[in-house]
C-alpha cells in the first residue's frame, strides 16, 4: 500500500497519508491510536449512505466511539450557518480535545469539516477520508481548510494539521464521471508542471479504464509532488503557484460562464492546452507539447477548447482581475518542456492577442 509523508513547514509534526484500494474496510488498525476516544465522523447526504457505515465499523473496530453527522452535499454548504451545525453536533456528541473529527467526503467536506476541527475548543483530532480524486490528490493535502464567506470562497480559513489521511481508491467507483474526470484535469497537470515520467505513464496507459489498477500509485505519486511544492514553498508566496498552471484562463472561463457551468478541473484542462499554446507562440514551449497535453487530456474525456462565443476581450479583462496578477501583468505559468514549468508575467494586451 503507497504511504505519502508530508511535513507541513509550520507544523510540529508530518502525517501520513495512506492510499490503497479497499482501505475503508481494513483501516482499523491504523486507527489503532484513538482507542478509548470519540469521533464525529462529518459527511455529506452522498458519502454518508455510500461509506458512512463502513467507516463508523473501522473506527468501533479500533475501540473508537462514533457517531455521524451528514451535511447538504455542495459548495453552498461551506459557510457560516453549516459550520455551527456542526459546532452543534460536536456538543450533542461531547467532543472533547482528546477527541476527533473524521471528514469523509470531498474537499467541501474536507474544507469545512478541517475548519470545524481546527476552531472546536481550539482544536481537535483531524482525519481526513477523501472520497473524490480532486480531493485525493489535491485538497487532502497541504493543510488548508476554510469556509466561504457570503462575499468570497474561502475567506475563513487556517493552516491545520491533519493527523492522518486514508484514501481508499475504490471509492471513486462510485463517483459522477464528470468528477472523476475533473481531478483527472488536476493528475495531468502535475504530470505537465512536474513529472514527465507521470505524464508518459499516463499516456501509455491511454484511458481511465487503463488507469484503474494503477491509480494508487498514481494518487501517490500526485501526492508527493503536492507535498513537494508545500514544503518548498509553505505561505504560498513563490514556486507554488507553478500549480496554478491553466488556472489563468480556467478562472475566467469558470466567471464568464457563470460558477458551476464547468467543474474546476474541466476548466483547468482547457486552459492548460491554451497556456501550452501560449508558450508555444511566445517561444517558452516547445512546439508540440500543445498537441501533446491535449491529445492526453482527451484521452481520459476531458474537454480541451473553450466554448465558442465567449468575447476574447472580455476574457482577458477578468484575467487582469486575477489574484496572480501584479500592476499591469498577470504571472501566468508556461511550460518549458513536459514535466517541468517557469512564471513568465504578461500583460492584458499579450494576453488577449494570444486568445
Ligand atoms: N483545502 C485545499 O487545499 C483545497 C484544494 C482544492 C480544492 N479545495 C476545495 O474543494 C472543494 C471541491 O471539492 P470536490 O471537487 O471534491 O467537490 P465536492 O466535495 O463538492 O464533491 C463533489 C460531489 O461528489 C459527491 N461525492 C463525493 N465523494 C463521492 C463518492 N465517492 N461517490 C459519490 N459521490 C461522491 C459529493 O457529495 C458532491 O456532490 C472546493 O470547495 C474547493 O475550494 C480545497
Amino acid at each position: 500500500m503507497p504511504t505519502v509523508t508530508v511535513q507541513v513547514p509550520s507544523q510540529p509534526t508530518p502525517y501520513d497519508i495512506h492510499i490503497g484500494h479497499g482501505l475503508l474496510k481494513t483501516c482499523a488498525p491504523l486507527l489503532a491510536p484513538y482507542n478509548g476516544r470519540r469521533a464525529v465522523v462529518v459527511a455529506d447526504e452522498n458519502t454518508a449512505p455510500l461509506y458512512g457505515e463502513t467507516m463508523l465499523a473501522a473506527l468501533s473496530g479500533a475501540g473508537v466511539t462514533t457517531s455521524l453527522f451528514a451535511l447538504p452535499a455542495g459548495e453552498t454548504t461551506k459557510c457560516p450557518e453549516q459550520l455551527l451545525r456542526l459546532y452543534d453536533a460536536f456538543l450533542d456528541a461531547h467532543l472533547t480535545r482528546a477527541d476527533l473529527v473524521v471528514a469523509l467526503g470531498g474537499g467541501v467536506v474536507g474544507d469545512i469539516a478541517g475548519y470545524a476541527a481546527c476552531t472546536y475548543l481550539r482544536g481537535v483530532h483531524l482525519i481526513q477520508v477523501p472520497t473524490t480524486l480532486l480531493a485525493q490528490v489535491d485538497s487532502s493535502v497541504g493543510g488548508k481548510v476554510a469556509v466561504n464567506h457570503p462575499r468570497g470562497k474561502n475567506l475563513l480559513g487556517a493552516l491545520y494539521q491533519r493527523e492522518l489521511v486514508l484514501i481508499d481508491c475504490d471509492t471513486l467507483k462510485t463517483l459522477d464521471a464528470r468528477q472523476v474526470g475533473a481531478g483527472l484535469g488536476e493528475v495531468i497537470k502535475y504530470g505537465c508542471i512536474a513529472d514527465r515520467a507521470l505524464f508518459e505513464r499516463l499516456e501509455s496507459l491511454g484511458s481511465r479504464e487503463a488507469l484503474q489498477p494503477v491509480l494508487d500509485e498514481v494518487i501517490a505519486r500526485c501526492c508527493e509532488i503536492k507535498a513537494q511544492y508545500v514544503q518548498a514553498d509553505p505561505l504560498d508566496h513563490g514556486v507554488r503557484m507553478q500549480l496554478n498552471f491553466g488556472h489563468t484562463l480556467a478562472h475566467a472561463l469558470e466567471n464568464a460562464m457563470g460558477y458551476g457551468t464547468l467543474l474546476h478541473g474541466e476548466a483547468v484542462s482547457i486552459g492548460m492546452v491554451a497556456a501550452a499554446r501560449w508558450g508555444e507562440r511566445l517561444g517558452v514551449t516547445p512546439a508540440g507539447c500543445s498537441e501533446r497535453i491535449k491529445r492526453l487530456l482527451q484521452a481520459y474525456g476531458l474537454m480541451t477548447e473553450r466554448p465558442d462565443g465567449l468575447s476574447p476581450d472580455a476574457l482577458a479583462a477578468t484575467m487582469a482581475l486575477d489574484k496572480k496578477a501584479v500592476g499591469a501583468s498577470v504571472r501566468t505559468v508556461l511550460l518549458t518542456d513536459i514535466g517541468s514549468c517557469t512564471g513568465v508575467p504578461l500583460t492584458v494586451a499579450q494576453l488577449r492577442d494570444l486568445l
